[in-house]
């Protein structure tokens, strides 16, 4: 007898286990972290990697601790900070953002999608990962590294940039109603680290049994892209 096991079933209890510990995030299962904190993390992690990231974090965290310390920041200091993380346009609307938080909305982040989205230099992935991670809202959070693992769990054969509709349905139909931060967290992980584009690591998937392009044998071969 094989129990049904959902999709987000199997991927967090493999995060309760393997979740990377990185400074902005909470530990699986637990109450969520500062949104302020959440939000700088995302917006730094826009266009750098993790680990570039994490000094980054570590020392605006340490000198800018809330979002009203943040937004009293003298432009020039902050842009020295700043200096080393690239996309300078995020700085600036780092800052505006902070002021029109901590100036208009009483230094709390909005709660919502929608709302988080009116705010300066936060699109549509920042804004459902801000409420996903840091409100527990179910949002369904899709960057490239969920675009191949989605691609490869149902054997997407619509080529990208085509599919992305596709892949967002599905990612959808996966994405549960509780630890929506944690989920979106764990896909992002399982993409960094297991379902890599090249060498996928299937044997220590938790989504092995599930995945089609795994059952077919060939999950390097997703996503499919148009030729160029
Ligand atoms: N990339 C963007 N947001 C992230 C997060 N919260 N954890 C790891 N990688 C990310």
């Amino acid at each position: 007898i094989t129990a049904e096991r959902t999709v987000a079933e199997a991927l967090l209890a493999h995060y309760r286990v393997h979740a990377r510990r990185l400074p902005w995030r909470s530990p699986p299962g637990a109450a969520p972290p500062d949104p302020y904190a959440v939000w700088l993390s995302e917006i730094m992690l826009q266009q750098t990697t993790v680990a570039a990231v994490i000094p980054y974090y570590e020392r605006f965290l340490a000198r800018w601790p809330t979002v009203e310390a943040l937004a009293a920041a003298q432009d020039g200091d902050l842009m020295a900070a700043w200096a080393g993380l690239g996309y300078y346009a995020r700085a600036r609307n780092l800052l505006a953002c902070a002021r029109f938080v901590a100036g208009e909305l009483g230094g709390r982040f909005p709660d919502t999608e929608e709302g988080l989205r009116a705010l300066p230099g936060i699109g549509a992935y920042t804004a459902a990962a801000i409420a996903a991670i840091a409100f527990g809202r179910r949002a369904v959070v899709v960057d490239g590294n969920v675009e191949r693992v989605v691609s490869r769990l149902f054997a997407v054969e619509t080529p990208l940039p085509a599919g992305k509709a596709e892949l967002r349905v599905l990612a959808d139909g996966i994405t549960p109603e509780r630890q929506a931060g944690d989920f979106a967290q764990a896909m992002m992980d399982l993409g960094a680290t297991i379902c890599t584009p090249t060498r996928p690591a299937c044997l220590t998937c938790p989504l092995a049994a599930m995945c089609v392009a795994r059952a077919r044998g060939t999950p390097e071969r997703y996503p499919v892209k148009a030729p160029k």
